[in-house]
């Protein structure tokens, strides 16, 4: 008979594991793009892959480079009908074919009246599996059929066996450190670096908080729900989410949400702790990434010294303003109303005279019984016993700056 407790926190085991595993990750190279209801498709492996396409005699022959260029080969050598270079001129198709891809800015020679100077271009419908003539495209792929729309365009059908759809993106989802930057999430996919823990990319110890800014699609955003974390190891790395998107409002792309992390290390380690971070979207794959903090020392409550050095500099700048407007109000006040000039003007002069008139007359009051008494003398031996002299000889004429 089975343990029903143990098979319980096996199943429970697995599934946190792989609800913490499955973060979209941006592909490796733009030769990705999203079937109709946003499912990922990469292709990266495909780049470069050539098609020929052999138009015996009426034409020269054409090839396709994957995710590269289309090309036409002849004799007299190879006219470029367009590159690809951008993520946009991927797209799922409509009807007849499943994606298509766009090549722009081939050769300009005979095409100069192109839009923008575009030169050359192409269109590759791709179509997942079989040609439509019936020709199987195997595991290879081939070109079903090339059509010149004119000098300057040429349309492609391609059919490959095509990549199996990955998890659902929640596309135009961006996370970054500033309201207009992505660099966590791109397009709702996890950036490298954030995908799994890396101390290339950590926080320092003394870092207490992090701002972290999330934008998504307006007609989308309602389906953004409230994040949760879990940090491991789960002990020693004390964690507070906060701000709009810690409550689950609706990011949008002119309005972005805030969720401000923030940190404290109560157990030092060598190794830096691991954070990882989900915001649930409903009928897509959760936004995750991992952050990465390092915790050199332990922080003491209240945010540690970061806080500390803060409070204690607006304090002292506090400090500094009010005394200079207390002196400049003092002395103002002193030059207009009690009609006083220069030094004896300055606010406490006449505080700080009489104190140095006390302390002199106090010095004069000391050293005469010494002077005259030589018991005293003795007894005051064991301090300073030059000092009877110094304070008689000291001229009683009030003297500022004699301190
Ligand atoms: C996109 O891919 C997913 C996963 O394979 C599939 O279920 C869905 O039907 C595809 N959508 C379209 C419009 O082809
Ligand atoms: C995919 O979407 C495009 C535009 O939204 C639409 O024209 C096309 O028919 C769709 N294709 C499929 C296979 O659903």
């Amino acid at each position: 008979m089975h343990h029903p407790t143990l098979l319980t926190v096996l199943g429970v085991a697995v599934l946190s594991q792989t609800l913490w595993v499955a973060s979209v990750v941006l592909p490796i190279s733009n030769c990705y793009t999203f079937n109709n209801s946003s499912h990922i498709v990469d292709f990266s492996s495909w780049i470069g892959k050539t098609f020929e396409y052999d138009a015996k005699g009426v034409n020269p022959d054409l090839a396709v480079r994957f995710c590269k260029d289309v090309e036409t080969r002849s004799q007299t050598g190879y006219v470029d009908f367009g590159r690809y270079d951008n993520l946009n001129y991927f797209a799922a198709g409509s009807g007849q074919s499943d994606f298509f891809q766009r090549f722009y800015n081939g050769d300009l020679s005979g095409c100069e009246l192109s839009y923008d100077k575009m030169g050359r271009t192409a269109q590759v419908n791709i179509i997942c599996g079989t040609c439509p003539n019936g020709q199987f495209a195997g595991q290879h792929g081939c070109i079903c059929s090339v059509t010149y729309e004119s000098n300057c365009r040429v349309l492609v059908e391609l059919a490959i066996p095509c990549e199996k759809p990955g998890p659902r993106v929640f596309q135009g989802c961006t996370v970054g450190f500033h309201p207009r930057s992505w660099e966590l999430v791109y397009n709702g996919m996890t950036q490298f670096g954030f995908q799994k823990s890396r101390k290339e990319f950590s926080f320092q110890t003394e870092q207490s908080q992090v701002a972290l800014y999330m934008t998504a699609v307006a007609s989308l955003s309602s389906l953004v729900q409230k994040p949760s974390f879990k940090v491991s190891p789960n002990k020693g790395l004390e964690l507070k989410l906060s701000g709009s998107a810690a409550n689950g409002e609706p990011p949008t792309t002119l309005s972005p949400t805030v969720l401000i992390v923030d940190w404290r290390c109560e157990v030092a380690r060598d190794v830096p702790y691991e954070v990882d971070l989900s915001i649930p979207v409903v009928g897509y794959e959760p936004i995750q990434f991992v952050l990465t903090k390092m915790c050199e020392y332990k922080q003491n409550q209240g945010g540690g010294t970061t806080r500390g050095w803060a409070t204690f500099g607006v304090l002292s700048c506090i400090f500094f303003v009010s005394s200079t407007l207390f002196c400049c109000g003092g002395f103002i006040y002193k030059i207009r109303v009690e009609n006083q000039r220069g030094i004896d003007a300055l606010p406490g002069m006449t505080i700080l005279s009489a104190f140095l008139e006390t302390v002199s007359q106090a010095g004069r009051g000391y050293s005469r019984p010494v002077e005259q008494n030589s018991a005293f003398a003795n007894e005051a031996s064991w301090e300073r016993p030059p000092v009877s002299s110094q304070g008689a000889s000291r001229p009683t004429e009030r003297k500022y700056g004699s301190i």
